[in-house]
């Protein structure tokens, strides 16, 4: 009897500590299963004399009632404990202050397009669009720019071995809307362009803006027009504007054109080179023989197109004055837009 008494101290204290499913189910069957200690008092039951035996099978049963029990209170709570700790673990904490994201911003460059592209559509210019690998016809020929003309060296050409080139210009956009439709046209090309060349002012791949407007009765005086309008609005400042005749072999008669500049308001500065004056953009006439390489009427129709440095009309819109800056990707600068 005390033996017995003795045994559930044990196994109570046991189970009690018990911390896992696992080890209570040791436990389990070591007092109660097949070859259990306390099943073994009970198998033992009949060694014992007759008058002891009701007695002692009594006591065995009580103690394995208790031992049941013990286990069921430890089974609750060591679930129970399971259960709050998958609980805390999944919980989320609704009250922590939420984790600042900063908003992005418009890259300078795309600010830009986006402005040229929605003034030029006031004015029913639409977009076209080219491939950046392009072929000597689009990029040169068509353009009144022969095999051995001079004005090739005027843009130094990355070439690849089966005779494509980049694209120097947006020019060849032109070339491709023109032999794809028939006239008027007023449209714009906006996109990256190549050339050799890579110093302080100039990378090897820029972005350009070309326009074209042909129909019956254009002039110059429309090209002077809407260039004035469109740089007027884009500086958002009546600046000073004049055109200076120049040469490009795909207009005829040809001129760049000058912005007084903003930052010394044409005083005269470092950014001017003391001129005053800054250039902005080349433009021009449509040169009869590009209208002949394209199957367009020289009797009929006239037109002008011009040429911009999105970059550079970039760095003057928001005082940028280095050009790298557009293409390092420093979020210090970029936020600032
Ligand atoms: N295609 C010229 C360039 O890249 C720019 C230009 C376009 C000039 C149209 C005149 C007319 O430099």
């Amino acid at each position: 009897m005390n033996e017995l008494d003795e045994l559930l101290l044990h196994a109570e204290s046991q189970i009690r500590q018990a911390n896992d499913l696992k080890s209570l189910d040791h436990y389990r069957v070591s007092y109660l299963g097949k070859k259990g200690q306390l099943t073994e008092y009970l198998k033992n039951l009949g060694q014992l004399p007759a008058e002891e035996r009701p007695i002692a099978g009594q006591k065995v049963n009580a103690i394995k009632q208790k031992i049941q029990v013990i286990l069921e209170e430890r089974l609750t709570a060591l679930k129970e404990t399971e259960i709050n700790s998958q609980l805390s673990a999944e919980s989320i904490d609704v009250t922590l202050p939420g984790r600042g994201q900063l908003p992005g911003s418009i890259h300078p460059i795309t600010k830009t397009r986006e402005r040229l592209e929605a003034l030029f559509g006031q004015m029913g210019f639409t977009m076209m669009d080219g491939p950046e690998i392009e072929d000597d016809h689009h990029n040169f020929a068509a353009l009144n720019i022969p095999e051995l003309h001079p004005a090739r060296t005027m843009q130094d050409t990355f070439y690849f071995p089966d005779g494509s080139l980049l694209r120097t210009h947006m020019s060849p956009v032109q070339i491709r809307t023109m032999e794809q439709a028939a006239p008027p046209f007023r449209i714009i090309a906006m996109g990256r362009v190549y050339r050799r060349e890579f110093d302080l002012t100039h990378t090897p791949m820029f972005h350009q803006i070309e326009g074209l407007m042909i129909d019956e009765n254009v002039s110059f005086s429309d090209l002077k027009g809407i260039l004035i309008h469109l740089l007027q609005n884009f500086f958002e400042t009546e600046v000073p504007i004049r055109f200076r005749p120049s040469y490009f072999p795909f207009t005829e008669p040809s001129a760049e054109v000058d912005i007084g500049c903003l930052s010394c308001k044409s005083k005269g500065c470092r950014i001017c080179k003391n001129t005053g004056w800054l250039e902005v953009l080349g433009c021009g006439m449509v040169h009869p023989n590009v209208f002949t390489a394209v199957g367009i009427d020289t009797e009929r129709y006239s037109g002008w197109a011009f040429g911009a440095g999105i970059d550079r009309l970039t760095m003057l819109r928001y005082g940028i004055s280095d050009l790298r800056a557009l293409f390092e990707n420093d979020l210090r600068f970029l936020r600032q837009f």
